[in-house]
């Protein structure tokens, strides 16, 4: 059964929305291909000074497909020249040391999102719209990590907004606490496209500065949020579901303090019933503020 492209512009929208919150940051050519239509469409020749490569057949990656490519995207030269001098990305562990390096010598917490803002050294940064460095209250006992920011906090810039952030605020309140009264930050602090894991090599450009976010910050106790935080920062190859409730040592880098991992909000809206776990876990974490 062919079905055929809608032409309300309301539709056209909600796909472009769907296809942004998906992660697809590029487009492959300018003249729309509808796939679904019972007849081929002629797609209009490119206006370009070279013969137009037919997209994807003659792909082995590099070569011709991706100069077609930049040459579709070429419209106005000012925007070339500007692509052209972007420094093309260290290989990834050049990129940790030099995270590892700019980390050390930010002095204060302004001093080190100012860094961030600035670092071109993870190629996440090009994809999302905005860096998602901290909300809440960098003065407070306790500080959560969660893994990476996901859509609704990539646009507004603050972690833990979307549904798993209203999660976690009631969460929070459950025990007294809100964000005036905690930090909450990322291990990685740009989203990925389209929600997906963070590489090992993005988790490891960006441990730096968490953990130096962490040590500026000086909270009392240091809460993961999930396995990929705990995993991250409290150095374990274990599961969460064995490390949740357990507390462990951590070392700022200037005091050990403790830290609990618990699970994830994003795992509780999807298994609800492990909401008795985390409640267990938000109780120990109360009495240890109180203690
Ligand atoms: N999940 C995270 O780990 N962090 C956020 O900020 C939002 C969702």
């Amino acid at each position: 059964m062919a079905s055929r492209m809608s032409s309300d512009p309301r539709d056209a929208r909600e796909l472009l929305a769907f296809y942004m919150a998906a992660g697809v940051d590029a487009m492959l050519g300018e003249a729309p291909v509808d796939r679904m239509a019972d007849e081929p469409i002629a797609v209009p020749p490119a206006q370009t000074d070279k013969p137009p490569a037919t997209p994807r057949e003659d792909s082995a990656g590099d070569g011709p497909v991706r100069e077609y490519f930049q040459e579709r995207r070429r419209p106005d030269p000012a925007v070339q020249s500007e692509r052209k001098a972007a420094p093309p990305l260290p290989a990834p562990d050049v990129a940790a040391t030099a995270a590892r390096e700019a980390a050390k010598s930010a002095a204060t917490l302004d001093d080190l999102r100012a860094l961030l803002e600035g670092f071109t050294g993870c190629a996440l940064r090009a994809t999302a719209t905005r860096l998602v460095f901290a909300d809440g209250n960098p003065a407070a006992r306790v500080m959560f990590v969660g893994e990476a920011p996901g859509y609704e906090e990539d646009l507004s810039g603050r972690p833990f907004v979307g549904p798993s952030g209203k999660l976690l605020d009631r969460m929070m309140e459950a025990i007294g606490l809100d964000r005036a009264s905690a930090y909450i930050a990322n291990v990685v602090p740009w989203r990925p496209p389209g929600n997906r894991t963070p590489t090992p090599q993005e988790t490891a450009i960006c441990l730096p500065f968490i953990r130096r976010q962490i040590e500026l910050a000086d909270p009392d106790i240091l809460v993961c949020l999930g396995q990929p935080s705990t995993q991250t920062l409290l150095g374990t190859r274990e599961g969460i579901t064995r490390t949740r409730g357990r507390w462990f040592k951590y070392d700022t880098g200037s005091r050990e303090i403790r830290a609990l991992a618990t699970l994830h909000p994003a795992y509780l809206l999807r298994q609800p019933l492990q909401k008795r776990l985390a409640w267990r876990d938000f109780l120990a974490l109360k009495k240890a503020l109180a203690g």
